[in-house]
């Protein structure tokens, strides 16, 4: 790799990122059910229909996990805790088996010198709270703050860092217009209400934690650079709606109190009534802010009803995603997002990182060329003036990648779905030997 230490400002922080979901073996433990289980249950949803039931293992492996990151010389480790492993019914009774499990995560981070970074929600919402709508449902905020009280009362004396929830565009967009996460829903109205309510809850969140005297919160979007597939102007129109509802309404909400008008224009008849009251709680102060980075999509005119955009064909070379290889997004998303929305805040790029097919003698070039390029930019954005503190690769293992099963695989570190076995990949080894270099 190209990349030192040295080329970075002092402090700057490296890490892996992973998930509750992907990693730990959801049969494990005394989890209760989640939306994720009846979603990949239900044909059609996920590649071989595969779950999350073992993934990785991480429940019983995570010292030896935790080793391979100590290994890497990572400063910082993004992990999530789960709703339905710390509160199977959603609310009320906590297992205490799943909290002495994130108990001990964190003390094996501090144990190893990295700092954990915890995030409340990636994805696996209990599936009692998911029979009563989910986040459709406007009570969402308090059943989140209470199990956000539940979760950090045990371990956020303890963690560096953390944000309620991973990818809103995700929890809301993505599963409740595309249907293509759980809950698989292709609805307007339900979408309207998840993308505002996953805010509230967020803005709850932080308030209980903040209560709680915790310090360093924040919160992580994802973002996919939208550009048009022509300068017809009906091209350029949907582009924009396509970077309003993706790139510009949750970082409007946090940050300016308000929505874009393009996302307005098909959602507002479906928000909930009031939602022009909650920006005080939404915008509830943070101290950092995460960006999630992977690709662009080009854009152009799509026929039907609002948002009326449709994914042009790629140009660019693919990862095993079918993803766009673009590191110029991620360095415009760093100097935007600080200069449009969150000013002299701490920036993370909070995930980035490739998938590439499993082949056993596969150099992984082309993952270090990945992880490379986007590392420079990095840097273009730092020196073009945006208060990048901190980089997370996505993600320290192979794991389960949601709807596209075992297949699409993101880690350093190779995993054997038969065996359990954990290679790390020569990525790992390019990283360690900066990443170790003088740890901060
Ligand atoms: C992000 C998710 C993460 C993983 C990567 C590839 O959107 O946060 O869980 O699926 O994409």
């Amino acid at each position: 790799m190209q990349a030192s230490r040295a080329d970075f400002p002092e402090g700057f922080l490296f890490g892996v990122a992973t998930s509750a979901y992907q990693i730990e073996g959801h049969a494990f433990g005394g989890a209760g059910p989640t939306h994720w289980d009846s979603f990949a249950a239900t044909p059609g949803n996920v590649v071989r229909a595969e779950n999350g039931e073992r993934a990785c293992d991480h429940y019983h492996r995570f010292e030896e996990d935790l080793d391979l990151i100590s290994g890497l010389g990572a400063d910082v480790y993004r992990f999530s805790t789960s709703w339905a492993r710390v509160l199977p019914d959603g609310t009320g009774q906590p297992n205490h088996e799943g909290l002495d499990f994130y108990d001990r995560l964190v003390d094996g981070m501090l144990a190893r010198g990295i700092r954990p970074a915890a995030t409340l929600y990636h994805w696996e919402l209990p599936q009692p709270l998911a029979d009563k709508g989910g986040w459709r449902n406007a009570d969402m905020p308090n059943w989140f703050a209470d199990f956000t009280q539940t979760v950090m009362s045990r371990i956020g004396d303890r963690v560096w860092s953390a944000a309620p929830i991973n990818e809103p565009w995700c929890v809301g967009w993505l599963s409740h217009f595309d249907g293509a996460h759980a809950p698989g829903l292709r609805d307007i109205r339900a979408t309207a209400r998840a993308m505002h309510h996953v805010l509230k809850s967020h803005g709850a969140a932080i308030e209980v934690m903040r209560g709680l005297g915790m310090k360093n919160l924040g919160a992580v979007c994802n973002f996919e650079w939208a550009a048009p597939a022509s300068d017809d102007p009906a091209d350029m129109a949907a582009t924009a709606r396509y970077d309003a509802i993706y790139n510009r309404f949750f970082l409007g909400g946090l940050f300016k109190g308000e929505y874009p008008p393009e996302v307005l224009e098909g959602l507002e008849p479906h928000l909930p009534k009031g939602w022009q009251d909650d920006f005080a709680l939404i915008g509830t102060p943070l101290d950092w802010i995460g960006v999630n980075y992977y690709t662009r999509k080009r854009i152009r005119a799509g026929d039907g009803p609002w948002p009326a955009y449709a994914e042009a064909e790629t140009v660019l070379p693919l990862t095993q995603m079918g993803w766009e290889i673009y590191p110029d997004g991620l360095r415009d998303f760093l100097l935007r997002t600080a200069r449009e929305y969150s000013g002299d805040l701490p920036i993370y790029v909070t995930e980035n990182g490739m998938a590439n097919p499993d082949l056993p003698d596969r150099p992984d070039t082309e993952r270090i060329d990945y992880l490379d390029a986007h590392l420079s930019a990095v840097r273009e954005a730092i020196a073009g003036g945006a208060p990048v503190s901190g980089y997370f690769v996505w993600s320290l293992m192979d794991n389960y990648e949601w709807s596209l099963g075992y297949e699409k695989r993101f880690g350093l570190v190779h995993v054997d779905f038969e065996t359990l076995a954990r290679t790390p990949k020569a990525s790992y080894e390019a990283l360690a030997r900066w990443w170790r270099a003088q740890a901060s």
